[in-house]
């Protein structure tokens, strides 16, 4: 069965959960982040789950979680984690839609964000900003080549990212 969901991807901080929210109130789709199933089927915090378990561990409960989302759920607008893009059936579950924005965008947006320093602290794989941007280089080829649709976010308002965004689905 062809799925009908839409799935968000992209690196820390881009905006995939805030878009999910605000395309869910446009449409009557429900939304869900891959995190937050994660965190509550641990019964953890991603960050607890890292320091606990280490990377490899939360990688596979992200395997886990999309084996699941290919079984159970449709009609709904999916958030991930920024390493979830690599999930093999990642295309059985829906339709893919990358959030582009640079780096340095990216950062300033979690910088000039309420709770900025909460937003920092509770991402691992983001403290060190140097590593950060090594990751971010090597994601980005591969971001654009697993979606199906990618779209420029960076400076953009809310609103105008989901009328792009409903005019091109
Ligand atoms: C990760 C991104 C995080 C979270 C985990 C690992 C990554 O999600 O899944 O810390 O590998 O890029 P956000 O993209 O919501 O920050």
């Amino acid at each position: 069965m062809k799925k009908d969901n839409i799935i968000l991807i992209g690196f820390m901080g881009v905006g995939k959960g805030t878009l999910a929210r605000e395309l869910s109130k446009n449409t009557a789709m429900f939304c869900i982040d891959t995190d937050d199933l994660i965190e509550s089927f641990e019964n953890k915090k991603i960050k607890k789950i890292f320091e606990l378990y280490g990377e490899r561990y939360f990688r596979d409960l992200e395997k886990k979680t999309a084996l699941w989302l290919e079984q159970n759920v449709t009609n709904t607008i999916i958030s991930t984690g920024g390493g979830f893009y690599k999930q093999e059936n990642l295309k059985n579950i829906g339709k893919i839609i990358y959030l582009k924005s640079s780096f340095e965008g990216i950062i300033s947006r979690i910088k000039n964000s309420a709770n900025a320093s909460k937003k920092l602290k509770k991402r691992p794989l983001l403290q060190d900003l140097q590593k950060a941007k090594e990751l971010f280089d090597t994601r980005v080829k591969e971001y654009e080549k697993v979606s199906h649709l990618s779209i420029d976010v960076e400076d953009k308002k809310i609103e105008d990212i989901v009328l792009e965004l409903r005019e091109r689905l």
